[in-house]
C-alpha cells in the first residue's frame, strides 16, 4: 500500500478528496487530516502517482510519497525520534545527493532546524540543495509526522487553478500574513470568541477574524476599509490602544502594530491581563532597524513575563517583520 501526503486548496479539503477518489476510484482511500489543506491518501493503484501527475486537477497542489505515519508529541526529543525513523528507512546510497524537505505545523518545543540537523546527522551521502537525486521528506501536523525517502522527481507539484480561498479578493497582504500565522501555529479561531485586533487599519486582520469569531475590537486611530466597516461584529475604537478605555475581556489578541517592537511588546504586557487564562496572542515584531536579533531578543525579553512564546517565525509574505506566537501565562487575572 503506497502513502501519499498531499497538500490541496485551503478550506476545499472535501473537494480534492472527491478528485482523487473520482480519479482511483475504490483502490484508493482519502483521509482529511486536522488541519486545513491536507490530506492523506492511501492507494493499492501502482500507478497512483502518475494517475494523479497526468490529470488536470483542480484542488491538489504538492504530492509527497511517504513510507511511515509516527506519532510524536511536543517535546524536544522528537527531533530524535523522527531523525531515528528516517534512518530506519535509510536506502540513500553514499554516491547520491540528497536534500531533506521539512514542514512543521502546530506547536512544538522542536523547530523544523532541530529535526533537519537530527535527521543530516544520521545520513552519509551528499547534501545537494539544488538538485538532489533523494529528497527526504518530513510533514509535522502536530502529533502526528509523516516520514519517507522518495527520488526528488517523484515529489508532484501541481497548480491550484480553482478554489484558493485566500485568493479570494483579499483586502491587503497583511490579510494573507494572519491567515498563514494561525495556519502555522495551529490556531484554530472559535465562533464563540472576542478577538482584540490592535494596530488594526486598513482592517485586513479584522476581517480574517471576523469570518470566524463572534466579535472583533479593532483599535488603531486610522480608518478601516469600508468592506470592513460595515461588518456587524467588527467595533471600531478610533483611538491608540493607551488611550482605548474599558474594552473587556478577550480569547485572542492580535497586534500588528508599525510600532518599535519593544514598545509594541510593552503594550502587549499590559492587554495580558485582558486576556483569559492561557489565551493566544500574536504580535508581529517589526525589522525596524537591520539588527533583527535585537529586536527578536528585546521584545522576547519583555513579552516572556507575561506570555510563554510558543514560536517565533517569518511568515512568506513579509521579509520585514517575524510573527511570534503566545500563550498567556497564568490564570485570568494574573
Ligand atoms: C501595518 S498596519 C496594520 C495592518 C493591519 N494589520 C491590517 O491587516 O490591515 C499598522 C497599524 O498600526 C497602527 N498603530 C500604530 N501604533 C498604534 C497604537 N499605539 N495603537 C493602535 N494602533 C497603532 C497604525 O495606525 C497602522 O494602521
Amino acid at each position: 500500500m503506497a502513502m501519499f501526503f498531499i497538500t490541496c486548496a485551503s478550506g476545499f479539503e472535501k473537494e480534492a478528496k472527491r478528485e482523487i477518489l473520482g480519479l482511483l476510484d475504490s483502490n484508493a482511500k482519502v483521509s482529511i487530516l486536522f488541519m486545513k489543506g491536507l490530506l492523506l491518501l492511501e492507494s493499492e493503484h501502482e500507478d497512483a502517482l502518475q494517475i494523479l501527475e497526468a490529470a488536470n486537477t483542480v484542488y491538489l497542489s504538492h504530492i509527497y510519497p511517504v513510507q511511515q505515519r509516527l506519532e510524536i508529541t511536543k517535546s524536544k526529543d522528537n527531533a530524535e525520534k523522527i531523525a531515528e525513523a528516517v534512518e530506519k528507512l535509510n536506502d540513500i546510497s553514499e554516491s547520491e545527493t540528497f536534500a531533506i524537505d521539512c514542514e512543521r505545523r502546530g506547536m512544538h518545543d522542536f523547530s523544523s532546524r532541530d529535526v533537519i540537523s537530527a535527521v543530516a546527522d544520521r545520513i552519509d551521502s551528499k547534501v545537494d540543495l539544488d538538485k538532489p537525486a533523494t529528497t527526504v521528506v518530513i510533514q509535522i501536523v502536530q502529533d502526528v509526522c509523516f516520514v519517507g525517502i522518495c527520488k526528488s522527481k517523484d515529489i508532484i507539484i501541481k497548480v491550484i487553478t480553482a478554489g484558493n480561498k485566500y485568493e479570494e479578493r483579499p483586502l491587503n497582504r497583511a490579510e494573507f500574513k494572519l491567515r498563514e500565522a494561525l495556519e502555522e501555529f495551529g490556531v484554530e479561531l472559535k465562533p464563540e470568541w472576542r478577538a482584540l485586533d490592535i494596530g488594526a487599519a486598513p482592517g485586513g486582520w479584522t476581517k480574517v477574524l471576523a469570518e470566524q469569531v463572534k466579535e472583533v475590537v479593532a483599535v488603531d486611530p486610522g480608518e478601516l476599509a469600508d468592506e470592513v466597516k460595515i461588518l456587524k461584529n467588527v467595533k471600531h475604537i478610533k483611538k491608540r490602544i493607551e488611550n482605548a478605555g474599558r474594552i473587556g475581556k478577550f480569547d485572542i489578541i492580535v497586534d500588528d502594530m508599525n510600532l518599535e517592537p519593544a514598545e509594541s511588546a510593552h503594550i502587549m504586557c499590559d492587554l495580558a491581563k485582558l486576556l483569559k487564562g492561557h489565551s493566544f496572542a500574536i504580535m508581529t515584531i517589526k525589522f525596524v532597524t537591520r539588527n533583527r536579533n535585537k529586536h527578536i531578543e528585546g521584545a522576547t525579553g519583555i513579552l516572556s513575563k507575561c506570555y510563554e512564546i510558543k514560536a517565533i517565525q517569518r511568515m512568506r509574505h513579509n521579509k520585514f517583520e517575524t510573527t511570534m506566537f503566545m500563550v498567556k501565562r497564568g490564570n485570568e487575572d494574573d
